[in-house]
């Protein structure tokens, strides 16, 4: 019996240095970690526990048959993170590169199908050279399988993708799918092709980093979610963006012991918003103002910067939070951010997540390029999104809520369960300027003093639209409030719509304008 138990920890430790010490120097070289090392950091000390540890590819060309290492290339299993359940895959790079063969694949699919039985999150840990050269069609057929589990899980386990490493070809359509991609800066890379290919067929030179870099992807491309320093800050930064989602889609997300007073009051907002419509002032200091002390975590901070999306807590519990960005582009909505907004709407919407709303926005943004490009149909993602949307919707009109932005941005119309406006709101058709101009075209034209005139008339309809009361009067919104008020208004009413449930007429699915 002695012999075997050793024999089964020699082969353990065999299998636990992937492909050997000079590979795993090779990988500290590069400045990352190897796939255990990331796993023993990211998860609960002592919980990790392994499936398949002594698997190996059954592949027979190219001399493969000779090559043989235990795990195949992917470390797979579930633990804990902050006591809670976690399944875990980390391509092994020491380990024909990370390659994507049939056994590799599988034990991908093992884990990703054991974390949608039990209803737990899955985290992808990729460091990989794409599909394995010497499989041919079968690391292929692995890539799809994988897909496959991607999109069925889309919407009921959260998923999430760190990229560690190189990640090209039709590797990148599994994070591409999974709902938080992670990248860290210098040493991850995520490319349909990579440099050379481009320049063959364009002729245009790139580096690596310029083509597919975290910081490109964060800000240029939005294929990332998040561009950190190092693995490390990756990890720790995952391990907190679990800690606002629940487990599952069945599941509401989990509360912790408030820190902060529920009846705070945020008169500081009063001085944050300017007094002029036009001057710009910066959303988030209007969310950490409200939410609980600390708790905001933005997502997708670097990329259409004139959305804000992230998530944060009232009185302990997990809230989506979108808003409008005044600092950036007036805060206009463009194809950009109505895709940001969107994805992030549908993925609270999903998982249980109430959404708060900050709304100062001075319409969708004007211009050829953004016609051109489709604003029509992107923006009617993001009103799909919201109006798609069962969750609770608190919304807070700060300033400007203009035309069929208005509308989009959590309306009444469309489903705000609460709405509320500042005496400062201004909510109209469009601003005062540009309404007295179309109005009053002619008058203007012939008047002795236009710009007195102008002015008058654009007093005249500030009073009498851009307000708030037209609004209430309708019951468009619930009540004007104090800004000082915003927080313990926001904290009663999440509290009242927790027990919410609203049902949608079934379908197989919508067909939102992709
Ligand atoms: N299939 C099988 N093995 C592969 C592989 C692949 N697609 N790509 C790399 N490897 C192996 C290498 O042969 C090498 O094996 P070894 O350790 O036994 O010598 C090991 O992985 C590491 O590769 P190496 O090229 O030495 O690492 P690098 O850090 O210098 O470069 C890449 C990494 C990813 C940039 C480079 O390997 C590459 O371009 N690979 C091909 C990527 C690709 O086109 N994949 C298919 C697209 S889906």
């Amino acid at each position: 019996m002695d012999d075997r138990i050793e024999e089964l920890r020699a082969k353990r430790e065999a299998a636990a240095k992937g492909g050997g010490d000079d590979r795993i120097a090779k990988q500290h070289d590069k400045g990352k970690m190897t796939a255990r090392e990331r796993i023993d950091y990211f998860l609960d000390d002592g919980t990790f526990h392994e499936f398949d540890q002594f698997r190996t590819h059954r592949n027979h060309t190219f001399g493969m048959e000779e090559k043989q290492i235990a795990t195949d290339g992917v470390v797979t299993g579930y633990g804990e993170v902050n006591g809670r359940t976690v399944f875990v895959f980390a391509h092994d790079f020491t380990v024909f590169g990370g390659s994507l063969g049939e056994v590799f694949a599988e034990k991908i699919c093992k884990v990703m199908d054991k974390a949608m039985e039990v209803g737990a999150p899955v985290v992808g840990l990729n460091d990989s050279a794409g599909a394995r050269i010497q499989e041919g069609v079968g690391s292929l057929g692995g890539f799809g399988e994988i897909f496959q589990r991607n999109t069925d899980a889309s919407g009921v386990i959260p998923q999430i993708s760190g990229i560690m490493g190189p990640c090209a070809g039709g590797a990148v359509y599994s994070p591409a799918i999974t709902d938080f991609v992670f990248m860290v800066k210098d040493t991850s890379h995520m490319f349909i092709t990579g440099p050379d290919v481009v320049e063959t067929v364009t002729g245009e030179q790139v580096s690596f980093d310029e083509l597919g870099g975290a910081v490109t992807h964060a800000s240029t491309s939005g294929a990332a979610h998040f561009a950190v320093d190092s693995e490390e800050e990756a990890l720790d930064q995952i391990a907190l963006l679990l800690s606002y989602l629940p487990q599952n889609n069945v599941e509401d997300p989990p509360r912790i012991d408030p820190w902060d007073d529920p009846d705070r009051r945020t008169d500081e907002l009063a001085d944050i918003v300017p007094k002029a419509p036009k001057k710009p002032y910066d959303a988030t200091n209007v969310i950490d103002e409200v939410v609980d002390e600390g708790s905001f975590f933005e997502v997708h901070e670097s990329y259409a910067k004139n959305i804000v999306v992230g998530f944060g807590r009232l009185d302990g519990h997990s809230v989506g939070i979108v808003a409008n960005q005044p600092r950036v582009n007036a805060g206009t909505l463009d194809i950009e951010a109505s895709e940001k907004g969107a994805r992030f709407v549908r993925f609270c919407d999903a998982f249980n997540i109430p959404i708060v709303t900050f709304e100062d926005v001075p319409g969708f943004m004007p211009g050829t390029d953004q016609e051109h490009g489709g604003i029509i149909r992107h923006g009617a993602k993001l009103l799909y999104a919201y109006s798609e949307a069962t969750v609770p919707l608190l919304t807070v009109i700060t300033r400007k809520a203009y035309g069929g932005a208005y509308c989009v941005m959590a309306s009444k119309h469309i489903g705000g369960d609460v709405n509320y406006a500042w005496p400062t709101a201004e909510i109209a058709v469009m601003g005062p300027k540009g309404a007295v101009n179309i109005l009053y075209r002619k008058e203007l034209s012939e008047a002795d003093d236009p710009e007195a005139r102008r002015q008058e008339l654009i007093d005249e309809y500030r009073e009498e639209f851009a307000n708030p009361y037209t609004a209430a009067d309708r019951g468009f919104i619930d009540d004007v409030i104090e800004p000082g008020e915003t927080r313990q208004r926001l904290i009663s009413d999440l509290d009242m719509l927790l027990s919410k449930r609203e049902e949608k007429p079934s379908k197989k699915h919508g067909n939102i304008p992709i």
